[in-house]
C-alpha cells in the first residue's frame, strides 16, 4: 500500500530552492497542525515545533500540499495561543525562532508549504502595548490602540454597550481605574482598534517579519472582526452570534475590513513564490464570504457554510452549488472544510446519533470533499477517522469558552486531544512525557502505526485519495461540477474523466455503474445489473 510514497514525482517542487509559483493554492490540500496536540519533541506532554519537524515526512507521504499551524507565538495561553503577547517570538513551550526557521526550511525541502496563523483582531492582555495602556491610565494616547471607554450608569458601573463575548458574558471588562475595554473573546484578549495607524503599521511589519522568515502564507484569525461600526452601537438583542446568519453585526463583517486586506495583498504580492492568505471569516452568507477573496484581497476564505451542512444529499448539493456560484464572479477558488480545532470532529458531528461516532459517514464525507474543485482543508487526525472525545473530565479542560459560558459543554477541548502515532506507549507515541489531554484507550487501534498498510483503514483511504488528486489534476481544478440524475438521497456528479457518487441514505442503492471504481469509502459491489452503493458511501469512478 505504501509503495507510492517514495515516488518523488508526487512532489514536483521538492528541492532546496524556494518553491516555484504555480497558482498552487487554487487546488491545494492544506493540513492543519494544532501544535500543542500534534507531536511532543521534548517530552513535556505538550506538542511543539521540534515534534512537527520530525513528523513532516508523514505529512509529505500523506500527500498534502501545505501545512497550516495554529499559533505558536509567545502567549500566556489563555486561549491556547490565540492570545498573542509577542507576534515575533515563539512561546518557549513550542520552541524557538531557530526551530521555526528549521521547520520552514525542512518543509520546503520536502516540497511542503508552511502557513502560519496571524491573530490581528486582538492581542493578549500581556502584550506590551496593552500593559502600557493599562499602566498609563485613562486619557493616555496608548489606550487608543485598543477600545477603552467609560462605562454607562451613574458611576460608570455598566458596560459601554450591550455586546456579548463569543465565549459568553459581556464583551467588556472594567479596568481597575474604572474604564472598560472591549474583548470579543476572553477578557485576556483585548481587541485592537484598527482605526489606529500604529495598529495598521504594526501588522504590516509583522506580515513582513514572517514573510522574510520564508512562510508561504497566513491564516487570518477572526478576519471578519477587525473593524467595528462607528460609535460601537448597541445591538439590542441577546444571543448575538445567532444573529450572524441574518444580519451583519456591528463587530463582525463590517465593510471597512476590506481596506485592511487590500493593503496586505500588496505586501504579499511583493514577495516571490505566491504567498497567500486565507480568511477565517464567519459571515452570514457565502456571497459575503466572497468579498474577502476579491482579486486584490485575500486568496481564500474558509467555507463554514459547507462545514455546517448536514449529511443530506439535497442540502449538500445546494451548498456546493452556492459556494461555487459565489466564488465564480471573484475568480477565487472555493474551499472545503469539515473539521478544525473549534468544532466537533466530523466523525462525530455527522453521525445520526451525536452521542456515537460514525467513521463510515466521515469517510464518505471526506471523499466527497476531496472530489470537489478548489482547495480542501484537513484537520490533524481526521485522516485517522478520530472521533470527538466527549467524556473529558472537567478538571483537564482548558477551553476558555467552557469556563465563561454557563451551560456550554467545553466542546473545543474534545477535538484537541493529542494524536496517537503508535499502538503502544504512554501517549501512543505523542511524546515521552504523557499528553496534556488524556487520549481514549480505543485510540491505540486508530494510531498511525495501526492503520498504516491496512487498505481498509481511513489513513490509507486519505493517502490513496490524495495520491489520486495529484494524478488526476482535473479533480481540484475547475469551477463547477456537472450533476447527473440520481435517486433521492444520492449525489452523482461528473468531473473531467471522473464521476463521484455519494449515497447519503442509510440503505444500499443500486445504480448503473458509471465506469470503473477508482476508490471507495466502503466496499462497493459491481455486477452486470449495476453498482450497489452501500449506505453512507462515496465512490470515485474513472470514466
Ligand atoms: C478563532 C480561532 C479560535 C479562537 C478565536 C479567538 O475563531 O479559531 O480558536 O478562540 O479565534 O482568537
Amino acid at each position: 500500500m505504501t509503495q507510492y510514497l517514495a515516488d518523488s514525482t508526487r512532489h514536483p517542487h521538492a528541492s532546496d530552492q524556494p518553491v516555484a509559483a504555480t497558482d498552487w493554492w487554487r487546488d491545494a490540500v492544506i493540513y492543519q497542525v494544532y501544535p500543542r496536540s500534534f507531536a511532543d519533541g521534548n517530552g513535556d506532554g505538550m506538542g511543539d515545533i521540534p515534534g512537527v519537524r520530525e513528523r513532516l515526512p508523514y505529512l509529505r507521504d500523506l500527500g498534502v500540499d501545505a501545512v497550516w499551524l495554529s499559533p505558536f507565538y509567545a502567549s500566556p495561553q489563555a486561549d491556547a495561543g490565540y492570545d498573542v503577547a509577542d507576534y515575533r517570538a515563539i512561546d518557549p513551550m513550542f520552541g524557538t525562532l531557530h526551530d521555526a526557521d528549521g521547520l520552514i526550511r525542512d518543509a520546503h525541502r520536502l516540497g511542503l508549504r508552511i502557513i502560519v496563523d496571524l491573530v490581528p483582531n486582538h492581542s493578549s492582555d500581556q502584550h506590551e502595548w496593552f500593559k502600557q495602556a493599562l499602566r498609563e491610565g485613562p486619557g493616555s494616547p496608548l489606550r487608543q490602540r485598543y477600545h477603552f471607554r467609560p462605562g454607562k450608569g451613574g458611576n460608570g458601573e455598566l458596560p459601554p454597550n450591550d455586546w456579548e463575548s463569543v465565549f459568553g458574558g459581556p464583551a467588556w471588562t472594567r479596568a481597575a481605574d474604572g474604564e472598560w475595554f472591549l474583548h470579543l473573546f476572553a477578557p485576556e484578549q483585548p481587541d485592537f482598534n484598527w482605526e489606529h495607524p500604529a495598529v495598521q503599521d504594526e501588522f504590516r511589519s509583522i506580515l513582513r517579519f514572517w514573510l522574510d522568515m520564508g512562510v508561504d502564507g497566513f491564516r487570518i484569525d477572526v478576519a471578519h472582526g477587525l473593524v467595528k461600526a462607528d460609535g460601537l452601537p448597541d445591538i439590542g438583542a441577546h444571543e448575538q452570534l445567532k444573529l450572524l446568519g441574518n444580519d451583519v453585526l456591528p463587530f463582525f463583517d463590517q465593510d471597512g475590513v476590506h481596506e485592511v486586506y487590500r493593503s496586505w495583498r500588496r505586501i504579499l504580492d511583493e514577495y516571490h513564490g505566491e504567498r497567500i492568505a486565507v480568511a477565517e471569516a464567519w459571515t452570514p452568507t457565502v456571497e459575503r464570504t466572497a468579498n474577502y477573496v476579491r482579486s486584490d484581497e485575500l486568496h481564500q476564505a474558509f467555507n463554514f457554510q459547507y462545514l455546517g451542512t448536514k449529511w443530506d444529499a439535497a442540502e449538500l448539493r445546494e451548498v456546493i452549488d452556492r459556494s461555487l456560484d459565489a466564488m465564480r464572479p471573484v475568480a477565487a477558488p472555493t474551499t472545503w472544510v469539515l473539521s478544525n480545532h473549534d468544532v466537533v470532529r466530523h466523525a462525530t458531528r455527522l453521525s445520526a446519533d451525536q452521542r456515537t461516532y460514525d467513521v463510515r459517514r466521515a469517510r464518505a464525507a471526506s471523499l466527497l470533499m476531496l472530489a470537489l474543485p478548489g482547495s480542501a482543508y484537513v484537520y490533524q487526525g481526521e485522516e485517522l477517522g478520530l472521533p470527538e472525545v466527549t467524556d473529558l473530565p472537567d478538571e483537564v479542560r482548558q477551553d476558555p469558552a467552557f469556563f465563561r459560558a454557563a451551560g456550554q459543554d467545553g466542546f473545543r477541548d474534545g477535538c484537541r486531544v493529542p494524536i496517537p502515532w503508535t499502538a503502544e506507549g504512554g501517549s501512543y507515541g505523542f511524546g515521552s512525557g504523557g499528553s496534556w489531554l488524556p487520549q481514549p484507550a480505543s485510540w491505540a487501534s486508530l494510531s498511525v502505526e495501526a492503520q498504516t498498510g491496512d487498505p481498509a483503514s481511513t489513513l490509507e483511504l486519505y493517502r490513496a485519495a490524495l495520491r489520486l488528486r495529484r494524478e488526476l489534476p482535473g479533480l481540484g481544478a475547475g469551477e463547477s461540477v456537472h450533476w447527473q440524475d440520481a435517486p433521492q438521497g444520492v449525489l452523482v456528479f461528473r468531473r473531467p474523466g471522473f464521476v463521484c457518487t455519494v449515497n447519503t441514505t442509510g440503505a444500499p442503492v443500486t445504480l448503473p455503474a458509471p465506469g470503473t471504481v477508482l476508490l471507495s469509502s466502503a466496499p462497493v459491489e459491481v455486477t452486470a445489473d449495476g453498482a450497489v452503493l452501500p449506505s453512507d458511501t462515496t465512490v470515485w469512478w474513472a470514466v
